[in-house]
């Protein structure tokens, strides 16, 4: 998801691709920018870190039931869905946050990390849906769709993970080459109203304190001027 054209069809420190033809974002500070380019096997590293609080999580789900420990606190199962939610929301603000870095830097080779961290973020979502669907409702589908219909921040969160999918499925350099630039940009503007629903249930979700909740909507507001503004100025380079 918000990916792709990522890794394949962009020029190596060139300008993000998946931006669609024209509207590459052409980078004011681009000229001036050392040219930093960063070695292909970082990527392996990243994503060895990204995966470690999925890791942490299964460990302790390990240890909590075969050793008796409460690593995950009274209610596992909560606990399970609060954690994958919220590094859901982490990568999704990292998948949101390369563009504009590289806008800000020109270090177009950043673009291959929001396909990963795209993926990462659907990777946690699609956990996070696992536990509440496997442990939460325990794989009755009846009560999932009673939660789904009579819930709305359930309603909201299964909208968002819906939106999601398509982001993930078209993530592939095949995809991209099939829909083209233009086309698989547009779909992928998805994730803008998926992360949305995402807040807001999460908002409804967190009950008490907003404290955090809030801090994401507001750089996920930072996030979404920062591509709209970027979107006019490659228009009004085009024109
Ligand atoms: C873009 C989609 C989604 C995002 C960003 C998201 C994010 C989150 C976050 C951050 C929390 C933690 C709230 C807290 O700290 O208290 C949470 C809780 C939760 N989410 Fe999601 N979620 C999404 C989709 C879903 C879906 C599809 C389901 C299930 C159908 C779901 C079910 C739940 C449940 C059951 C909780 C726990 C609520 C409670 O405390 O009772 N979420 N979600």
């Amino acid at each position: 998801m918000e990916a792709g054209a990522a890794a394949g069809a962009v020029p190596r420190g060139g300008p993000p691709a998946g931006e669609g033809k024209g509207a590459a974002p052409r980078s004011r500070h681009r000229s001036s920018a050392p040219r930093i380019r960063a070695p292909q096997w970082l990527k392996y590293p990243v994503i060895a870190l990204s995966l470690l609080p999925a890791a942490w999580l299964a460990f302790a789900l390990w240890s909590d039931l075969t050793r008796n420990t409460r690593l995950l606190g009274a209610n596992p199962v909560k606990e399970m869905e609060h954690y994958l939610g919220e590094w859901n929301i982490r990568f999704l603000v990292l998948t949101l946050a390369v563009s504009p870095l590289i806008q800000a830097t020109g270090w177009g080779w950043l673009i291959r990390y929001r396909r990963i961290f795209g993926l990462l973020a659907f990777l946690y979502i699609f956990l996070h849906l696992t536990v509440y669907f496997v442990l939460d409702v325990e794989l009755d589908a009846a009560l999932l769709v009673e939660d789904v219909t009579d819930r709305l921040y359930i309603t909201l969160g299964m909208a968002g993970f819906l939106l999601l999918v398509p982001l993930a499925i078209t993530s592939t350099k095949g995809w991209i080459r099939r829909m083209g630039n233009r086309r698989w940009n547009a779909l992928h503007w998805l994730i803008f109203p998926a992360v949305v629903l995402g807040m807001v249930h999460y908002y409804m979700a967190v009950k008490r304190d907003i404290r955090e909740p809030l801090v994401y909507a507001l750089i996920f507001g930072v996030l979404f001027w920062a591509r709209l503004r970027n979107r006019r100025g490659s228009r009004g380079q085009a024109a």
